[in-house]
C-alpha cells in the first residue's frame, strides 16, 4: 500500500522556494484579474494609490487595501464577480444574521479547485480513496455540505450525503452503511453521541476511524472528548465561504499540530486587528486571506475576524495556522476582560460531573454586563457533585480568565442541542 507521502499532489510536493515563486506569480495575476474585472477593486486600489504592477514581492501585498464583510454586502448580490454571470456554475450564501447575506460564486474551474482542496484536506485527515464518507454538514446555501461532498468524491470516496438533522436516522446510517470517515461540526458530533447512547449503541464500536470537524471553534479538550468517546482520530478543517468554503486549511492526522493552510491557492496574513499592520510569523492577530487562483470572485486581503497565528509547516511545506481561539465577533468584553467561548469550553470539559454542553448567557445588571455559564449535569450527578462543579467552574474562570461569572448547572438533556454550527452566546441585554 502507498504511504501518505506517495499520495501528495503536485502542490504539496513543491519546495519552499518554488512555493514562494508560484505564490508571487499567482498573486500578481489575481490582483490584475480583480483590478481589471471588478469595479469595486479598481476603485479601492485607485483610492489607496496602488496598482497590481506595484506588487513585486509577497510583502508588497501589505500595501493593498483590505476587503471587509461590509464591502461584500455593499456589492450584494453580484457586484464582486469578475466573470460574466453566465460563467458562474454555482452560488452559495452565508446566513445573514445581521442584514443581507453574502453571495459567493464559482466558475467550473473554481469548483474543481475547491474539490481538489477538500480532497487534499481529507487525505491529510487520513481518508483514502475507497473510504465511505458520511457528510453531516448541512447541504444548501451553506458551503459545508456540498463542499465536503464534492471533495470526498474527488478523492474517490463513497459519499453518504446525510446533511444535518434527523439525528436518529444519522445514527442508523452510520451503523448500517459503515462509513470510515465522518465530516460534521464538532458540536453536532456531540449531539450524535447523545443519540448513540440513547439508542444503547456503543459509539466506540462503530466503523468510524476519522472525523473531520470544523465550521466553528473547538478546543483540544473537545478533541480529546470526541476521540475518547468515539475511539476515532479527530482533526480540524477550516474555511469560509468568502474564500471558497471548507478546505482552506486542514490539520494533518499524523501531527495534529494546527492546520496547514493550502497557501498555493489561499495566501494568509495575520494582522493587528486594530491597526491592520501585518504581524510577524508567530504573533497572534486577525487572519486575512487573498485568493491566488479564483476566477469568479477573487478576494483581496479579506478580513476574516478569526483570531490565530501563523507557524512554520511541519507535515507539509505550507505554513500552519494555530487552532482558532475565536472570532472577534464572539469575544465578550466583561468588565474590561476579554473572554472567548473556547476558554469556557476548556474549563467545562475538564470539570467532573458536567456534560460537554454549555451556553453563555449575557445579561445586564444595572450598568454592568454579567455572564452566566449554563452547563449541563451528567446523568446521575448528585446535587453535591453539581454544586462542586459550579464552584469549580466559577473558580477556574476567575483564575484562568480573570473575571467573575455566575454558573448554573442545569438538568441533563435540558440545553438545546446543536444541529450544525452552534451558537454559544445568548445575549439577553436590552438593546
Ligand atoms: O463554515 C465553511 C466550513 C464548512 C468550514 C465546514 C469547515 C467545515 P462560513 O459559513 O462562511 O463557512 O463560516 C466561516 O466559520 O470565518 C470561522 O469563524 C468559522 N470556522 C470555520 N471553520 C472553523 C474551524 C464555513 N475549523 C467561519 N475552527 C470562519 C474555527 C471555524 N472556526
Amino acid at each position: 500500500m502507498a504511504d501518505a507521502t506517495d499520495l501528495l499532489d503536485a502542490g504539496e510536493r513543491l519546495g519552499a522556494e518554488e512555493l514562494r515563486a508560484l505564490q508571487l506569480e499567482r498573486l500578481r495575476a489575481s490582483l490584475r484579474h480583480a483590478y481589471e474585472h471588478v469595479p469595486f477593486y479598481r476603485e479601492s486600489f485607485d483610492k489607496a494609490g496602488v496598482h497590481p504592477e506595484d506588487c513585486r514581492s509577497l510583502a508588497d501585498l501589505a500595501h493593498f487595501p483590505f476587503t471587509t464583510k461590509a464591502d461584500l454586502r455593499s456589492q450584494y448580490p453580484y457586484g464582486m464577480f469578475a466573470v460574466p454571470r453566465e460563467r458562474i456554475r454555482r452560488l452559495h450564501a452565508s446566513s445573514g444574521t445581521t442584514g443581507l447575506p453574502t453571495v459567493v460564486g464559482y466558475t467550473e474551474n473554481d469548483l474543481s479547485m475547491w474539490a481538489d482542496m477538500v480532497a487534499r484536506s481529507l487525505r491529510a485527515a487520513g481518508a483514502r480513496p475507497g473510504d465511505i464518507a458520511h457528510v453531516a454538514y448541512g447541504y444548501g446555501l451553506f458551503t459545508g455540505g456540498l463542499g465536503a461532498h464534492y471533495g470526498a468524491e474527488r478523492l474517490g470516496c463513497t459519499v453518504v450525503p446525510a446533511s444535518g438533522g434527523m439525528t436518529a436516522r444519522q445514527v442508523q446510517l452510520i451503523r448500517d452503511l459503515e462509513p470510515g470517515v465522518i465530516m460534521v461540526t464538532p458540536s453536532y458530533m456531540l449531539t450524535l453521541l447523545d443519540e448513540f447512547e440513547r439508542q444503547g449503541v456503543d459509539p466506540r464500536g462503530t466503523s468510524l476511524r476519522v472525523g473531520v470537524f470544523g465550521a466553528e471553534p473547538w478546543t483540544e479538550r473537545m478533541r480529546h472528548e470526541i476521540e475518547e468517546r468515539f475511539g476515532i482520530d479527530a482533526v480540524d478543517i477550516y474555511g469560509l465561504s468568502e474564500v471558497i468554503g471548507p478546505g482552506v486549511a486542514q490539520e494533518c492526522v499524523e501531527t495534529k499540530d494546527g492546520l496547514h493552510v493550502w497557501e498555493d491557492h489561499f495566501y494568509p496574513e495575520v494582522v493587528d486587528p486594530i491597526t491592520g499592520e501585518v504581524l510577524p510569523e508567530g504573533e497572534r492577530g486577525e487572519l486575512v486571506f487573498t485568493s491566488l487562483t479564483k476566477e469568479a470572485m477573487p478576494i483581496v486581503r479579506y478580513r476574516t475576524r478569526d483570531l490565530t497565528r501563523l507557524l512554520p509547516g511541519t507535515a507539509r511545506v505550507f505554513r500552519r495556522m494555530e487552532k482558532i481561539t475565536g472570532r472577534s465577533d464572539d469575544m465578550v468584553i466583561l468588565r474590561g476582560v476579554n473572554l472567548f467561548p473556547t476558554q469556557i469550553e476548556e474549563i467545562v470539559l475538564r470539570t467532573p460531573g458536567v456534560a460537554p454542553h454549555f451556553q453563555l448567557r449575557l445579561s445586564r445588571e444595572g450598568r454592568m454586563d454579567a455572564l452566566t455559564v449554563r452547563a449541563e449535569a451528567r446523568p446521575g450527578a448528585t446535587s453535591e457533585a453539581r454544586q462542586a462543579a459550579a464552584l469549580s467552574i466559577a473558580a477556574a474562570v476567575k483564575d484562568g480568565v480573570g473575571v467573575s461569572v455566575d454558573v448554573e448547572i442545569v438538568e441533563p438533556e435540558s440545553l438545546e442541542r446543536s444541529m450544525g454550527k452552534i451558537r454559544r452566546i445568548v445575549d439577553l441585554r436590552p438593546r
